[in-house]
């Protein structure tokens, strides 16, 4: 396999556990995850900024977007080393990323209270890799052979390094569009 395909089969198949950010910014609103709750210190367990909605709504965009993905490799491209798999291991697999990503999401909110930091507030590092965090964490405990041979099996390992280097920089570009949307309140 071509080092061309490897990375961009990388992209494709990390796209699933990024959109979910996105799709809880679009869905969000209403009930607090926290359901308002402080914590021992004081300070919002997750704050007013993780919602059930977009919990809700975030990992189904994910998933959403892989179902694509894996239809369009299965079923119009007849590309299957492009899909998630057969059906049935395809859709346990789109759940792991996505709502994996979520609760990234959540633990980067979750730390943010912890440090102080209010909603909203930047948070280096957490909060460009929140996201990938949550993910891997699932993926290496329910889907390892996936990751294994997607992002770890010879070449395959320069797309983990793509991925993980493009991330900030989708981070940065899809914030941006989401603060001009007048959807998020700081560009970041
Ligand atoms: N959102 C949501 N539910 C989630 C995640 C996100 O409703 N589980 C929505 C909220 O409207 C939130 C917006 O998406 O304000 C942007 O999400 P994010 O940047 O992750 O949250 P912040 O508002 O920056 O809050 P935090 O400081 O906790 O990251
Ligand atoms: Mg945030």
């Amino acid at each position: 396999m071509g080092i061309v395909t490897i990375l961009g089969q990388a992209l494709w198949f990390i796209l699933p556990a990024l959109a979910p950010s996105s799709g809880a910014v679009l869905t969000g609103g209403g009930t607090p995850i926290d359901f308002g709750k402080v914590a021992k210190d004081g300070r919002p367990i997750l704050g007013p900024g993780k919602t059930w909605r977009g919990l809700i709504g975030g990992t189904l965009t994910g998933m959403a977007l892989g179902a694509i993905f894996n239809f369009l490799a299965l079923n119009v491209l007849d590309k299957p080393e492009w899909s998630f798999g057969e059906w049935g291991d395809a859709i346990p697999l789109l759940f792991f990323l996505a709502f994996g990503s979520m609760i990234g999401d959540l633990l980067g909110s979750f730390l943010k209270r912890r440090l102080g930091k209010e909603k909203g507030s930047k948070f280096p590092i957490m909060d460009q890799y929140d996201l990938l965090i949550g993910s891997l964490i699932f993926i290496l405990i329910f889907e390892f052979s996936w990751f294994e041979s997607q992002y770890l099996a010879g070449d395959h390992i320069f797309g983990l390094i793509f991925i993980i280097v493009l991330i900030p920089i989708l981070h940065r570009l899809t914030n941006i569009i989401g603060y001009k949307m007048g959807k998020k309140e700081v560009p970041w």
